[in-house]
């Protein structure tokens, strides 16, 4: 059995979390392999709105494994949050969670550097979630990091305070103040440790192996999206993990022949959190339709999403560097009411027309756009693909052949019904 991977193509928030839901039933194990509590993934059923950061998308299935992979750095705090507001809810993730023992661990100091590093940029600020991610992954390439497995050994103080010590140095020579109590703040994540210590800590990369060579079926979780990947987005505004489906080979353990579907997900139109180049951004009333409309405010931070056209430059891009074999398509309920939709064909660089996605955004880009006339009727009360009105029809079908990826699902609500699964 091969890995399934599904991942987001744009800027993060595509509706992973809903699609993985939604897909878990068909799946054994789901795995996260990358990113952090900087995700925030969103799940809808049953009147229950709920968004995970650390915890695996499958979790609200019974009988199905959850595995949180090398490539995850975990906030003990914030894991110990998302394992309570579960349990509140009835359900019981102690006995289907499974813990990789060489995923990293955020510390509260990893924190306070991102604050202090994202402060020292001024106007190059990255907008972090400052949840800690890029401090976290730094340590762990400069190998002086802090992993799961450090909890278990008999040296664990000694592992702690040498972190400890590297990072209050650094925060007091550039005389940051956390403006935080230190010592409670210190409490409150060794105590959260004893949450993951429930659990079952694993050598993953044997469990997923093993599980694939049973012939069962894992499902690889990604978290932000394509163009906020270390390599290939558009640096330095991205995240510090490879968000790409490379990323779930070494954040599992998985080699790259055994990976199988490779699952995108795209939202019908853009939207973006923090700084750097959107090149399809509205800065309209049509902008702010979409974000109203969408409810694009962040799952994490609540910081409201930049939002603007579809952008099939930057989605060729994305499909090429990750091999997407089929694609997802959410949200395009947003523009339910929409006279006009329009979709970014290439970008005009000066003089120059181009489909590629430049390396570097350092001069104006004026997108080229189809106009696509809307559909103008409410896509959610259809459960059959073949009822959906024509021009949403002729819509989709236009993606598909620019980009010659097939639209598989099509997601017309938050909630887990509102999904449309083609024949
Ligand atoms: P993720 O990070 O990719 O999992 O996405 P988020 O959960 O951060 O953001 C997606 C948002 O859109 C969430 O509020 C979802 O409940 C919602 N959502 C997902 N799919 C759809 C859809 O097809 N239509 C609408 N209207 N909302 C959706
Ligand atoms: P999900 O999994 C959207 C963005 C931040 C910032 C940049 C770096 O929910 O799609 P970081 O905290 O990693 O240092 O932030 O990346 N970002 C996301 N944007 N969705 C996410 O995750 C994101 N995770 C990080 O806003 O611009
Ligand atoms: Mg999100």
């Amino acid at each position: 059995m091969k890995l399934d991977i599904l991942l987001g193509l744009q800027w993060g928030d595509e509706g992973k979390g809903k699609i993985v839901d939604v897909l878990t039933p068909a799946y054994d194990v789901i795995a996260r392999f990358q990113g952090g509590p900087n995700a925030g993934h969103t799940l809808e059923f049953n009147g229950i709105k709920h968004v995970l950061h650390t915890i695996p998308s499958g979790i609200f299935h019974p009988n199905k494994i959850n595995i949180i992979g090398n490539g995850v750095v975990i906030d003990p705090v914030v894991f110990q949050k998302e394992i309570e507001s579960l349990e509140k809810i009835g359900v019981n993730p102690v006995e289907n969670l499974l813990i990789s023992k060489k995923a990293h661990l955020i510390l509260p100091t990893h924190k306070w550097i991102d604050a202090m590093l994202e402060e020292q940029k001024g106007e190059r600020k990255v907008g972090s979630t400052l949840k800690g991610i890029g401090p976290t992954y730094t340590d762990k390439a400069a190998r002086v990091g802090f992993r799961i497995c450090d909890i278990l050994a008999n040296d664990f103080l000694d592992r702690f305070e040498r972190i400890y010590k590297t990072h209050t140095d650094l925060l007091i020579k550039n005389s940051f103040d956390p403006q935080e109590e230190i010592a409670t703040v210190f409490n409150n994540w060794l105590n959260a440790l004893q949450t993951l210590l429930r659990f079952k800590l694993i050598d993953s990369e044997y469990e997923v192996n093993y599980f694939l060579k049973e012939e069962r079926k894992v499902l690889a979780e990604g978290a932000q999206g394509t163009l906020l990947d270390i390599d290939f987005g558009s640096y330095p505004f991205v995240t510090s993990s490879n968000t790409v489906a490379a990323g779930a080979c070494t954040g599992l353990g998985v080699a790259p022949n055994q990976t199988g579907r490779i699952i995108g997900i795209v939202k019908a139109y853009c939207t973006r959190v923090g700084n750097g180049p959107f090149p399809t951004e509205l800065f309209d009333e049509t902008g702010e339709l979409l974000r109203k409309q969408g409810h694009e405010f962040g799952s994490t931070t609540g910081r409201p999403r930049r939002c603007g056209w579809l952008d099939l430059v930057a989605l060729k891009y994305a499909i090429m560097i990750n091999g997407v074999t089929e694609m997802v398509l959410t949200k395009p309920d947003v523009m339910d009411n929409f006279d006009t939709i329009k979709i970014c064909t290439a970008y005009q660089m000066g003089d120059k027309i181009t489909t590629r996605f430049p390396t570097e955004i350092d001069e104006e880009i004026i997108p080229v756009y189809k106009e696509f006339r809307g559909w103008n009727q409410k896509l959610s009360v259809e459960k059959d693909y073949e009822n959906l009105p024509q021009a949403f029809k002729e819509y989709v079908a236009f993606i598909e052949e620019a980009t010659g990826v097939p639209i598989r699902i099509v997601s017309t609500g938050p909630d887990r019904s509102e999904t449309i699964i083609r024949a």
